[in-house]
């Protein structure tokens, strides 16, 4: 019998679609995906520690206005695996939140992979990372991924993943937006526009992506960098399209919306050209009516 363990901290990582295409839509309701994830240094955090019973605490400066109750993921992640091992799931969870809500950097799922890991420790489980992720797919598509971490290539829902094992790291300026947007409606969106048009996608070079990665050349992951869902957020919230614009106009090597939106990435050369694209950017929105919240240099890549 092991000692029984005091309490487990475990980071829970936002993502970044470098590109994203979305296919035909399935009878589950859910889009064909073709996506590169890779996770950013931008993270929320989860503590269990023992307990009777399951009990959520959310702290932090995006802890507000969320609910600590059973629809939240990191409760629903702590009740899935103590089912799937027969055990009541007794817990105090508390999660940390500094990743921005309904934001496109998964944060939820995050916080839901997270806590998979957190109480596999905590209960001493020994569940294998690829029951994890199997577990995280039942919880949300970007679930898997975020128990994986790293870089990977993801078709099917999301959930299908290719771990990429590109060594380097990629740094941006992510801009969060003043309001969220709620995933299945850019989703809709995107499906009106469609349905407008008569247009779809080609299908993702995901070897063009996958090679940008493995050169480590910022510009080169600049020249393929793309996201279907961009135009339907853009549409939802036109300002975006300015915040993009400003973006690219101060030097960014590339600017696209995170997921779903609405948050903004723009990637810089290194670090340094991170923080100087910030200043720029609150030069250049100053007065322009487009209302941002507080720029955000993170990184991305491999070893996150
Ligand atoms: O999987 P998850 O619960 O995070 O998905 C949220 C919503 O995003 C779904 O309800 C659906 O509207 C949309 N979605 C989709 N196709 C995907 C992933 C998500 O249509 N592959």
């Amino acid at each position: 019998m092991n000692a029984p363990v005091a309490s487990v901290v475990v980071r829970a990582y936002a993502k970044l679609n470098l590109c994203l295409r979305v296919g035909g839509l399935r009878e589950d309701g859910y889009h064909e995906l073709q996506t590169v994830f890779s996770r950013l240094s931008l993270h929320d955090e989860v503590m269990a520690e023992p307990a009777d019973g399951l009990v959520l605490r959310l702290s932090g400066r995006y802890a507000e206005g969320l609910l600590a109750d059973e629809s939240n993921l990191a409760y629903r992640a702590a009740e899935l695996l103590a089912d799937h091992v027969g055990i009541s799931p007794d817990a105090a969870l508390t999660v940390r939140k500094t990743i921005p809500v309904a934001a496109g950097l998964a944060g939820g799922s995050a916080d839901a992979a997270a806590t998979l890991i957190a109480c596999n420790r905590l209960w001493q489980l020994n569940v294998s990372g690829q029951v994890l992720e199997a577990l995280g797919a039942k919880l949300g598509s970007d679930v898997p991924f975020c128990v994986r971490g790293g870089i990977a290539v993801a078709t099917g829902r999301g959930e299908q993943l290719e771990s990429v094992a590109a060594e380097g790291q990629f740094h941006w300026v992510l801009v969060p937006s003043a309001e969220q947007l709620s995933t299945p409606a850019v989703y809709a969106e995107l499906a009106r526009l469609r349905r407008g048009s008569g247009e779809t996608t080609p299908p993702a070079d995901i070897a063009a992506v996958v090679a940008a990665l493995l050169s480590g050349k910022p510009r080169r992951l600049a020249g393929v960098v793309t996201n279907d869902l961009e135009v339907a957020a853009v549409s939802l919230r036109p300002e975006l399209d300015l915040l993009l614009a400003a973006g690219r106009d101060v030097g960014a090597l590339a600017a696209l919306v995170c997921g779903s939106g609405p948050t903004c990435a723009f990637l810089a050369r290194d670090a340094a050209h991170a923080v100087e694209l910030i200043g720029r950017l609150g030069v250049a929105l100053a007065g322009s009516g487009v209302e941002t919240g507080s720029p955000i240099p993170v990184a991305s890549g491999c070893y996150l």
